[in-house]
C-alpha cells in the first residue's frame, strides 16, 4: 500500500450538497484518498458548488483563483470542480480556469474513481451526465467508521416544480425517490455507526414517493412511520418541503410520530398571489396560511421556517408590503431571505427588474421583521424543558453544545451531557445565536 493521498473538499450551498461531498470522499477512498482540512498538502481539491445565486455561483472562480499557486508549485495536485456550477457550466469552467482538471456534475459523481484516474494521466475529465444507474447503489460500499450523532440522508433528488426563478430543475434534473428499502438500510446502518438523529434530503421531499417494499408508493410519512421503528433513532428530521405537497399524513405525523421533530421549514417565496402567480408557485399566500393553521393544530408548538425572496421581477411596493402582512401572519421562528438573483435560462430572467437599491430596502425590511420574531419565540423558550441532542464540547471549558428540538443552539455545562445523549434541559437564558441551559 503506497501513502494514503489527501482530499480536501468544500461544500458550499444547500444541505444535499454537505451529503454528496461525504459519498464523493467515499467514492475517492476508494482510489486511495483520505480527507484532509486544509489545501495546502491536498492531493486532489475538490469544490462542490452551488449554483442557486449568481453570487454563490462566482464564488467558485474566485475561490479557484487561489488555489492558482499551490497548482504552480504541485502540477500533480488535481483539482476538480463538482455540483451544480458543474452541471450548469460543464466544459465551460475548463475554459475559464484551465488549471481545472475535472468536472462532475451532481448525479454523476460515483464516477469520480474513473475521472481521477484519467486526470492522473494528465488528460481532463467531464461528466455532466444525468446515469440511469442508481448513483447511491454504486457507492453503498462505506467504510463503516463511527460517526458524529446527526447525519443527512437524500431519499429524494431533483425538482420538477420549474419555480421561474429556480435553477434547481436544470442543474439537478427531475424528481426521483429512492427507494424505501435502501433508506432504510441505509438509516440502520448510520444508526450503528452512533447517529441518534436523521435529516431526510430532498429538494422537494415531501413529495417523495419511493417504492415500498410492499410493491406500495410510499408517502414521506410512512418512510418516517417505518423510520420510527429503528430502535436507537431518536430524532427525524425533513427538509426541503413545497407547500403543495403537504399531504394529509405528513400533517397527522407531526402531530403522532414523536420522534418526528416539532420543526417544519415550508418556504413560501412571497405573500403577494400576483407574484406567487408569476413565480409559478401555484398556491397563493391564503392558501399557504390555511395550510400552517392545520399543521399547527395538529402540532401547536411547531416552529416555522421559511425561505423569501424580495425583488422578485415585477414586485410592487404592495406585493412587497403583502409579503411583509402574510410574515406578520404565520411569526416566523427562523427564515432565509434572498435578494432576487438573475439566473441565466429560466423564465423570469428575461422579465423587468427591479431596482437593486428597492430590493436592498425591502430585503432589510423583511429581515428585521424576520429577525423580532425569530427572537421573540426563542425567548419565549426561557423558562421551558426542551429535549437536547448533545453534539460536541463548546467554546468555553466544560460545555457541551447541542440542537433543541426546535433546532435552537443549547449550550450548558454540565458533565452529564455527553455528544451523542439526549437530555431534557431547562432554558435559562436567550442570546444572540442560543440558549443557555441546565440539565433538568
Ligand atoms: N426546493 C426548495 C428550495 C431550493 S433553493 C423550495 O422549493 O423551497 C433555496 C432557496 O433559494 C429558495 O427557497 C429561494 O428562496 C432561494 N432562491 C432560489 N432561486 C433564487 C434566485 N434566483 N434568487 C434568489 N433566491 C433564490
Ligand atoms: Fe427551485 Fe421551486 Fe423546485 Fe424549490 S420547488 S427547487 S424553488 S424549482
Ligand atoms: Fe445550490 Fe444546487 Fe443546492 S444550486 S442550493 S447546491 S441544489
Amino acid at each position: 500500500m503506497g501513502e494514503a493521498k489527501k482530499l480536501y473538499i468544500k461544500t458550499y450551498g444547500c444541505q444535499m450538497n454537505v451529503y454528496d461531498s461525504e459519498r464523493m470522499a467515499e467514492a475517492l477512498g476508494s482510489s486511495g484518498y483520505v480527507s484532509t482540512d486544509s489545501p495546502d498538502d491536498a492531493d486532489m481539491i475538490l469544490l462542490n458548488t452551488c449554483h442557486i445565486r449568481e453570487k454563490a455561483a462566482e464564488k467558485v472562480y474566485s475561490e479557484l483563483g487561489r488555489f492558482k499557486g499551490l497548482k504552480a508549485a504541485r502540477p500533480d495536485l488535481k483539482i476538480g470542480v463538482a455540483g451544480c456550477v458543474a452541471q450548469a457550466e460543464g466544459a465551460e469552467i475548463m475554459r475559464r480556469q484551465p488549471m481545472v482538471d475535472l468536472v462532475v456534475g451532481p448525479q454523476s459523481y460515483h464516477r469520480l474513481p474513473e475521472m481521477e484516474a484519467k486526470a492522473g494521466q494528465g488528460e481532463k475529465a467531464l461528466d455532466t451526465d444525468f446515469p440511469l444507474e442508481d448513483k447511491f447503489e454504486v457507492l453503498k460500499q462505506r467504510p463503516k467508521a463511527s460517526r458524529g450523532p446527526t447525519a443527512f440522508l437524500t431519499v429524494q433528488e431533483g425538482c420538477d416544480k420549474f419555480c421561474a426563478f429556480c435553477v434547481v430543475p436544470y442543474t439537478r434534473g427531475a424528481e426521483v425517490s429512492r427507494p424505501a428499502a435502501r433508506v432504510l438500510d441505509e438509516a440502520r446502518d448510520l444508526v450503528e455507526r452512533g447517529v441518534r438523529e436523521i435529516t431526510l434530503l430532498g429538494q422537494n421531499v415531501n413529495a417523495y414517493h419511493g417504492p415500498g417494499p410492499d410493491g406500495d408508493d410510499w408517502s414521506l410519512a410512512r418512510l418516517i412511520w417505518a423510520l420510527d421503528k429503528i430502535d436507537g433513532l431518536e430524532r427525524i428530521r425533513f427538509t426541503t418541503s413545497h407547500p403543495n405537497d403537504m399531504s394529509d399524513d405528513l400533517i397527522a405525523a407531526h402531530g403522532e410520530c414523536e420522534k418526528l421533530m416539532p420543526y417544519l421549514h415550508l418556504p413560501v417565496q412571497s405573500g403577494s398571489d400576483r407574484i406567487l402567480k408569476r413565480m409559478n408557485r401555484s398556491h397563493t399566500a391564503e392558501s399557504y396560511i390555511r395550510l400552517i393553521e392545520r399543521i399547527r393544530a395538529a402540532r401547536p408548538d411547531i416552529l416555522i421556517s421559511g425561505d423569501f425572496i424580495v425583488g422578485f421581477p415585477e414586485e410592487t411596493d404592495q406585493d412587497f408590503e403583502d409579503t411583509m402582512d402574510l410574515i406578520r401572519a404565520v411569526n416566523y421562528g427562523q427564515a432565509f431571505s434572498f435578494k432576487y438573483s438573475t439566473r441565466p435560462g429560466t423564465p423570469a430572467a428575461e422579465r423587468a427588474q427591479v431596482d437593486a437599491a428597492v430590493a436592498d430596502e425591502r430585503l432589510q425590511r423583511l429581515q428585521a421583521l424576520i429577525t423580532e420574531q425569530q427572537r421573540a419565540i426563542q425567548d419565549a423558550m426561557v423558562g421551558r424543558e426542551v429535549g437536547v441532542l448533545f453534539e460536541k464540547p463548546g467554546r468555553m471549558s466544560g460545555q457541551m453544545v447541542g440542537k433543541s428540538d426546535y433546532l435552537h443552539a443549547v449550550h450548558v455545562t454540565d458533565s452529564r451531557a455527553r455528544a451523542g445523549e439526549i437530555h431534557r434541559v431547562r432554558i435559562l437564558e436567550s442570546g444572540p445565536n442560543s440558549l443557555a441551559g441546565e440539565v433538568a
